[in-house]
């Protein structure tokens, strides 16, 4: 059902990879509720081809930037521009550990491969909201949105490094979000999402686990990538104009769940 939240707004979607993707599933809101937008991802990613299938659906132009760089940005965010005009929303959709892809342990860190993830996972929202603070991009009201994990603040083994990851996503919306909020007008806030069968979410080692635990301990029940893609949406509308600098749980109220009769019943 379409409710007309995003009617007449635009914007700028990172992250859509294949149809499990997050960002996929925002996408196909966004523009069930009237958004116009930008689809982007790094250039390696658009290689797939899967995106000009979604572009195609929502009636979407594809723009390549990968989002560590900022002369990609830079381009991504002009060529939005001379398209729409100043944009309401960007959604950051972006996670990657090479330590984890790699198999390394958190205790045996590769220093190289933290620094690359922590540019692309975390630092990149900082990157992708600077090119925007520069150009004046976004509109009064606008929303910025970035995704991220509990494990930020509590810990899951096998999460590694991009619980550190997610913990400076989280500081950098809160700082960012002041000037936003002070200068512009403009909210920024993150989503901390239920484990959710993503290429991002299986690279997790014991992921299956996790996300069947989680879904136990929630009582509302894990919330689906659909689920994320609706919140979004009511983050980009208007009805959230004065929700900013927050963490905000998609989870089910696993965060606040300290044990299920569910899961100690299996203790008994
Ligand atoms: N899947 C989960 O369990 C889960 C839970 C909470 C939060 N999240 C977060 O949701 C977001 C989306 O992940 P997803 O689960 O949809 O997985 P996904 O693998 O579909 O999306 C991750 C995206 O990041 C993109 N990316 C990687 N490097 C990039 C770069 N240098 N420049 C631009 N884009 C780049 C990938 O191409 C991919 O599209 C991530 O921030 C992830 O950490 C996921």
């Amino acid at each position: 059902m379409s409710y007309g939240l995003l009617k007449g707004k635009k914007g700028i979607i990172f992250g859509a990879l294949d149809a499990n993707s997050i960002a996929w599933k925002a996408a196909e809101k966004c523009h069930e509720e009237g958004a116009e937008f930008i689809l982007t991802n790094a250039p390696v990613a658009l290689r797939m081809g899967e995106l000009n299938g979604l572009a195609e659906k929502t009636g979407s132009e594809v723009v390549g930037a990968d989002a560590t760089s900022m002369e990609d940005l830079s381009n991504l965010f002009d060529r939005a521009i001379e398209k729409f005009g100043k944009i309401d929303f960007v959604l950051h959709s972006i996670g990657m550990s090479i330590n984890v892809r790699k198999g390394k342990h958190y205790t045996d860190m590769d220093y190289n491969f933290l620094t690359k993830g922590w540019d692309i996972s975390a630092v990149s929202f900082h990157k992708v909201m600077k090119t925007a603070w520069d150009k004046d991009a976004m509109k009064e009201w606008g929303s910025i949105l970035a995704l991220t994990y509990i494990a930020a603040q509590r810990t899951f083994p096998d999460y590694n490094d991009m619980a550190d990851n997610k913990a400076y996503l989280e500081s950098i919306t809160r700082s960012f979000g002041y000037f936003w909020g002070k200068e512009k007008n403009v909210r920024v806030n993150t989503i901390s999402q239920s484990p959710t069968p993503t290429t991002a979410g299986q690279g997790v080692k014991g992921f299956g686990g996790f996300m069947k635990f989680a879904d136990e301990m929630s009582p509302l029940g894990n919330a689906t990538a659909e689920d994320c893609a609706n919140y979004i949406v009511a983050m980009f509308s208007d009805l959230t104009k004065k929700v900013t600098m927050q963490n905000l749980y998609n989870d089910g109220g696993y965060n606040n769940t300290g044990v299920s009769e569910k899961v100690a019943e299996r203790f008994i």
